[in-house]
């Protein structure tokens, strides 16, 4: 038996197939790029290159060739400023390539789906504190104020069809994730990426002004992507009885921060970062619509997943991550 993950090559989907991969999972990754990030090779037995999820019949014959698949991880999408700069194309890869890998699971008797789902699915009408999944599926004409969170909306009523279907599809809502790659999509929360790595270079001797793309007092929930791995997980492993949230969808909260607060916190570590205020109006836009802080009780209850990495830790974590890769 093994497990299916769509979107192997990027950031999150490295870490869950090195996750996986250490507790013995046999693992197909799939991914569009020609090739997969060295770091996953060894640890694949199966890598289907070049398979974009938008052509069904290419989704169709790697579930036929993989016939002993137990769970699919879809992680194949762009992120919010990718969408809102391109939504035609956003929507191909998001709604039409989840119908597709639902199609093909479908006829492949495939039944466990995980979908990672974001915080861009809040409006401005959602709750700023404690947001739980629970909230969109109570919510569902709620306008979340742009492409990005309409597509997710438009693959979790994909979910729900396949659950009637007799499916078993799960649903992570994801804060920012954090990490120390050195590439990864432009989205909003990213703007803290961009300052760690901006920090890092400082630590390195390479001198750079940050241009910081939203308000720097919006508060953003973000988690460190180990945090992330472990959610994922036993959102993964959970007996369906475990799973009391309506449509299994999980909000997994990590910390909650501001720019001025990271900027702060990164002056500790760097005294020389320099940061200038350049507002992006998609990503401020953005920013502004999403929640301040995720629910901790739900995942708590039914996953027994908390984060374990708090703000302090998580800056010295990524910037120490990013001055030793750059210095090798
Ligand atoms: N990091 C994501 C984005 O900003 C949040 O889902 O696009």
């Amino acid at each position: 038996m093994s497990v299916l993950v769509i979107g192997a090559a990027g950031a999150v989907g490295k870490r869950l197939i090195g996750a996986l991969a250490s507790r013995g999972e046999r693992i197909v990754a799939v991914d569009k790029a020609p090739e997969l990030p060295e770091s996953i090779r060894h640890l694949v037995m199966h890598a289907e290159t070049n398979k974009d999820v938008r052509d069904f019949y290419t989704m169709q014959r790697i579930f036929q060739r993989h016939r002993f698949v137990h769970t699919v991880w879809n992680l194949a999408a762009p992120l919010s400023v990718e969408t809102a700069r391109n939504p035609k194309i956003a929507e191909q890869v998001t709604i039409n390539g989840m119908r597709n890998v639902l199609w093909a699971m479908y006829e492949a008797r495939v039944k466990k789906i995980l979908f990672t789902d974001s915080i861009g699915s809040f409006g401005a009408l959602a709750p700023r504190e404690s947001c739980t999944a629970r909230w969109l599926t109570e919510h569902p004409m709620q306008d979340p104020g742009s492409d990005y969170g309409r597509q997710k909306r438009g693959v979790r009523r994909l979910l729900k069809e396949f659950w009637n279907a007799g499916g078993d599809p799960r649903w992570a809502v994801l804060p920012g994730v954090l990490h120390s790659e050195s590439t990864w999509g432009h989205g909003t929360t990213e703007y803290a990426l961009e300052a760690l790595l901006t920090a890092a270079n400082c630590l390195s001797g390479k001198q750079e002004t940050f241009q910081c793309p939203i308000e720097p007092t919006v508060r953003l929930p973000m988690i460190y992507v180990d945090d992330l791995t472990r959610g994922l997980l036993a959102l993964q492993d959970a007996d369906e009885s475990q799973l009391r949230e309506p449509e299994r969808g999980y909000a997994l909260p990590g910390v909650s921060f501001t720019a001025e607060e990271l900027f702060k916190e990164i002056r500790f570590h760097v005294p020389s970062f320099e940061y200038n205020i350049q507002i992006d109006q998609n990503m401020n836009t953005f920013a502004n619509l999403w929640p301040d802080t995720l629910s901790t009780s739900e995942p708590l209850r039914d996953l027994g997943y908390q984060s374990s990495v708090g703000f302090r830790e998580l800056v010295f974590k990524v910037l120490i991550a990013h001055r030793d890769r750059l210095m090798t």
